[in-house]
């Protein structure tokens, strides 16, 4: 595993097999948090049930776990079909957080860890030929790759049956901004709005099911 380390203190990793880096070169944390958590809404919400699409390195997971008060419930469903070894967890995580390290001991995907209130459960399964959950998700944290790298992730028909997952009210964010996408999300039934992005990403997308 070849490791970067980013401008925010943050260190990601480049995938042989996607050819990329799983989070942004210009700060993994901060895209965790301000893309996803913030955007989403995540860290303020009183009951949040998250699904993401690509566990990876477990970025959003650990910046999510970071924003919310302590004891505060959380549940997070992850889909990921080539978990990385715990190595790479402990490598590229340096959070004492008591859940994370429940978590980092468990490693072994799939996996279900619960604890005060919190869980995380990791399908090892490919995402776009798995059962969803109905109207659950009060988030999505779309993070599978570019389109162009992954286009599976991004297939209006798999576009659909994410809103599918959420329940009303629930944020989709994602760091792409691309046309496709952006009328993907829309004709999923959702509202689509561009945010502005941090380094080396002028915007990404939230998008909000009615
Ligand atoms: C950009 S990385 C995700 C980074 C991660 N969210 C984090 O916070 O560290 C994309 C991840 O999605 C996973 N992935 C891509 N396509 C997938 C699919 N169809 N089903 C399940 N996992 C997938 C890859 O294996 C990779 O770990």
């Amino acid at each position: 595993m070849k490791y970067i380390e980013t401008p925010d203190g943050s260190l990601t990793a480049f995938s042989e097999r996607f050819g990329q880096a799983y989070s942004s070169v210009h700060g993994a944390r901060s895209q965790a948090t301000t893309v996803f958590v913030e955007g989403t809404g995540t860290r303020l919400h009183p009951d949040p049930r998250v699904l993401e699409v690509g566990f990876g390195l477990g970025h959003n997971f650990r910046a999510t776990l970071a924003s919310r008060a302590a004891h505060a419930p959380l549940s997070y469903l992850a889909f990921e079909f080539d978990p990385v070894a715990r190595s790479v967890l402990e490598r590229v995580s340096n959070e004492q957080d008591a859940f994370w390290q429940i978590v980092v001991r468990a490693w072994q995907p799939p996996l279900r860890v619960e604890d005060d209130g919190k869980s995380l459960e990791v399908r090892l399964e490919d995402v776009t030929n798995a059962t969803l959950p109905e109207a659950w998700a009060t988030a999505v944290y779309l993070d599978g790759f570019s389109p162009t790298a992954n286009p599976d992730v991004w297939a209006s028909p798999f576009l659909a049956r994410l809103a599918s997952s959420m329940a009303s009210g629930g944020v989709l964010a994602t760091y792409s901004s691309a046309g496709a996408v952006r009328r993907g999300l829309q004709g999923a039934g959702l509202i689509v709005e561009k945010r502005r992005g941090l380094r080396g990403k002028r915007e990404f997308l939230v998008a909000v099911k009615p």
